[in-house]
């Protein structure tokens, strides 16, 4: 089986998933992709990175979170009849953990009803991202390699990355710092993470933010 993580979500990069299927129909092997942080943001209506390459019927399973895009709580596996009755019997978190209480099942069914009656909040998802982005490098800043709104802001040392996610918060911006181990020693960062719910103003007020903080820690010129 090939597991592969449909966005990485440390650089907002996408996983190749083509070529993984392509690879595994050559060698009989299942895909399983985790799509936590694809859901909500790529393809049709959000509806992922299967329907972002068109693969469909080409994934063995999907295992996806209502916590991130959607911003609810919980999960779920999709596949085969015999996958989801295997993991009903046997899966740990499905047995032994308290099922969902209903407001978070209401907010999971409205989160998706929202998607498939329009796709304005993805749209407007996008565009915050390239608005943001866009000002980051005009400042100087690295952003990485992302490929998604996921927005990664390369500040090398780890003290460099703290110092920076504290001062943003004293300026009322939330970016958290993220160092060794998640990411390797040298590559610490700020993640910064658009939403459909941001505004011109909101964007435009962190990028002031950035700037005055990349300035003083003399990250940026
Ligand atoms: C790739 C990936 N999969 C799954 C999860 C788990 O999501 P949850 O916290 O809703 O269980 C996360 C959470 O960060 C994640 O990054």
């Amino acid at each position: 089986m090939i597991i592969t993580d449909g966005v990485f979500s440390m650089d907002g990069d996408l996983a190749p998933l083509p070529g993984i299927v392509e690879v595994a129909e050559e060698y009989g092997a299942m895909v399983m992709v985790d799509d936590a942080h694809g859901e909500g943001v790529l393809g049709h209506h959000g509806r992922g990175i299967v329907d972002h390459f068109g693969l469909h019927g080409r994934v063995d399973i999907e295992a996806g979170t209502m916590s991130k895009a959607f911003g609810a709580v919980g999960g779920y596996i999709a596949g085969s009849e015999d996958i989801v009755e295997y993991l009903r019997q046997r899966a740990r978190p499905f047995l032994f953990s308290s099922a969902a209480t209903p407001p978070d099942v209401a907010a999971c069914i409205a989160a998706i009803e929202i998607l498939q009656e329009s796709d304005m909040p993805v749209r407007k998802l996008w565009e915050n991202t390239e608005y943001f982005k866009a000002g980051l490098v005009e400042l100087g800043f690295d952003i990485g390699a992302s490929a998604t709104p996921i927005t990664p802001v390369m500040l090398g040392e780890a003290k460099t990355a703290w110092d920076f996610s504290v001062r943003l918060f004293a300026e009322e911006i939330f970016a958290t710092a993220i160092a060794f181990p998640t990411v390797p020693h040298g590559r610490a960062r700020i993640r910064a993470m658009l939403s459909a719910a941001h505004s011109r103003d909101d964007l435009d007020f962190a990028i002031e933010k950035f700037a005055k903080v990349g300035r003083e820690l003399q990250v940026i010129t």
